[in-house]
């Protein structure tokens, strides 16, 4: 299915075409002069210079050509050379009317779909989740969401730091206080017990003063750095202890992340990457891509056109122990052999994008992914406090994202409370109160361009007013209740079989026209990995629809048809809103 805005170029370009012009001359945009035009070419300014004519003639004579096309209610050729181009409301409905029956609006049908993988969430193990791994949790599913409505295959992994210092450290400080578990018994043999070593509680203990003790203690971490060394190569009590703690965080990381709605396919890790590694070394070496540097071994990336150095990518320490770069690179090896996707896009810290430049061209360079292979880096900006700072608790230390939730959805409660319009029971406002506080979380990241810093404000994140998620819940919301009141005062009437009418008012054409931009402002979205363009559209939608409910009486009005339509027209619009609140990763709660 063709956008709207594709079918209007067409039309312009075939104008263009018959003046004897380059047909790509007839590119149309939205208008950035909404005041003057729905649409705008600019093409006859670019088609004068290039053929030494009046840009003005030439706009003339293309609106000319134009008059008489009915999907066009006016075009108009204005100095310097501009065509200003409004849409029929005629050609505008019959649009809406093809979306309408079309699944997902008919936004991926013209799409080539790729297979695509995604590398989001990142946490690592046995730390507890908190707020530096949001971010990624939020706009990797949202991407992954956008993919999939777009119409790739797309696979999620969450691809955890589950093969590092932490677990050594984890396992030195557990050898220290229970040296008597089997685990530690060399003479050990058959099964280790069924049942964990420590709680989840514990263990949450265990990594911090670990992690501390071996800031001061040399000694213990080179024990740590010990029991990590023979944890990656095979120790079979330390790779039992391991199991444990996976067992437990994985658990734990599942309900977290279920209540962020963020859910992953794969619950692969660093781990995974190991049966990799021994190979993909060898072949470095044997086929002279890696060579010794200072101890290590190391793989040229830098290329001739480079702006800033780009330093040689490390594959092994000069210990022979493998590092992030190594895991990294391993584990595009297992998704090439795996998967072999098109595309692999990795949602990680923007402060790791050096890191990604040297695993990216050193698996194009050794050609662990064919050249075509798109390997892209979406890295994300910092969540500030508002002193300007990475945000932390009131005490200075790292938030919990369970904590952070939990203040989030406790302000959305008091406000709601403060608000409270229609009396819902105490377990439905908190229900509510959650669903909503989610979309204050998300939408208040999401709306932000990814690679940019953002203030995390609690207090503008939860108004429901302005650019914000409970804003745009409060407008579904008013959809749900205006139809529901419909229903009540017409009777059962089937809404769903209403159809929309030829726009009648400026809002209303408005509207529709915002509505009819869906399925292109989705690919866009997609294809510039930027989920803040849905935002902006439903923020927008929002705006319009808002301006729209207070210009028109839509249950009071008399004219059987007319109403009708309107309710068709408020489904539709709902509809849209849902799909593009599905792909952020949020929901709609039924009253608020
Ligand atoms: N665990 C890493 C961290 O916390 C993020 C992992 C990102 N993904 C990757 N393939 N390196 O920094």
């Amino acid at each position: 299915m063709k956008y709207l805005i594709d079918i209007l170029t067409e039309e312009v370009r075939g104008a263009f075409a018959s003046a004897g012009l380059d047909r790509n001359y007839g590119k149309v945009s939205v208008s950035n002069r909404p005041d003057l035009c729905e649409f705008q070419c600019n093409g006859a300014m670019a088609a004068a210079k290039k053929e030494k004519k009046n840009p003005l003639e030439i706009a003339e004579n293309i609106a000319g050509a134009l008059k008489s096309n009915d999907k066009f209610s006016s075009v108009e050729a204005v100095k310097p050379g501009f065509l200003n181009l409004k849409v029929s409301e005629e050609f505008l409905l019959s649009c809406l009317k093809d979306m309408d029956g079309k699944e997902k609006c008919g936004a991926d049908e013209d799409n080539a779909k790729r297979k695509i993988m995604i590398d989001y969430g990142g946490p690592n193990v046995a730390k507890p989740l908190h707020i530096g791994h949001l971010r990624s949790a939020i706009i990797g599913e949202a991407v992954k969401r956008m993919g999939r409505f777009m119409g790739h295959d797309v696979t999620g992994d969450i691809h955890m730091g589950d093969w590092g210092l932490q677990m050594g450290l984890i396992i030195a400080e557990l050898r220290e206080r229970k040296p008597d578990l089997p685990y530690f018994d060399p003479a050990h043999t058959g099964d280790y017990p069924s049942e964990a070593p420590f709680t989840l509680s514990e263990l949450e203990e265990i990594y911090p003063a670990a992690s501390a003790k071996s800031k001061e203690d040399e000694g213990f971490k080179d024990k740590a750095m010990e029991e990590t060394f023979k944890l990656q190569n095979g120790d079979k009590g330390n790779l039992a202890i391991w199991h444990k703690i996976m067992e437990l965080s994985v658990a734990d990381l599942k309900k977290n992340y279920r209540k962020l709605n963020v859910d992953f396919d794969l619950w692969k890790g660093e781990s995974d990457a190991d049966p990799y590694i021994r190979p993909m070394v060898e072949r470095f070496k044997n086929e002279g891509y890696a060579y010794e540097s200072q101890g290590a071994l190391v793989i040229d990336v830098s290329e001739e056109t480079d702006a800033k150095e780009i330093p040689p990518c490390m594959v092994l320490k000069s210990d022979g122990a493998a590092l992030y770069t190594t895991t990294d690179l391993a584990t595009l090896v297992e998704r090439e052999k795996d998967y072999a996707p098109d595309q692999v896009i990795y949602v990680v810290d923007k402060r790791q994008s050096l890191h990604f430049t040297q695993v990216f061209r050193a698996a194009k360079k050794t050609g662990i992914v064919p050249k075509e292979t798109s390997l892209d880096f979406l890295g994300f900006g910092t969540m500030n406090g508002r002193d300007g700072k990475p945000f932390k608790t009131r005490e200075g230390g790292v938030m919990r994202l369970e904590v952070l939730i939990n203040d989030v959805c406790e302000e959305m409660y008091k406000k709601m409370k403060d608000n409270d319009g229609i009396s819902l029971s105490e377990e439905e406002m908190r229900d509510t109160a959650e669903i909503i506080a989610l979309s204050a979380i998300k939408y208040g990241d999401l709306s932000n361009q990814a690679s940019k810093d953002y203030v995390f404000d609690i207090d503008k994140f939860t108004s429901f007013e302005g650019n914000t998620g409970p804003y745009i819940m409060y407008t579904m919301v008013r959809i749900k209740s205006i139809l529901r009141k419909y229903e009540e005062k017409y009777g059962d009437s089937d809404i769903d079989s209403f159809e929309m009418r030829s726009a009648g008012t400026p809002e209303e054409k408005s509207l529709m026209l915002t509505l009819s931009s869906f399925g292109n402002m989705m690919k866009s979205a997609f294809d510039e990995l930027a989920p803040h363009r849905i935002c902006a559209y439903i923020y927008e939608l929002s705006n319009e629809f808002n301006r729209f409910y207070h210009e028109t009486r839509i249950i009071a009005e008399e004219d059987k048809e007319r109403r009708e339509g309107w309710i068709a027209l408020l489904i539709f619009t709902l509809k849209i809103f849902e799909y593009a609140i599905d792909v952020l990763g949020m929901k709609a709660p039924e009253r608020m």
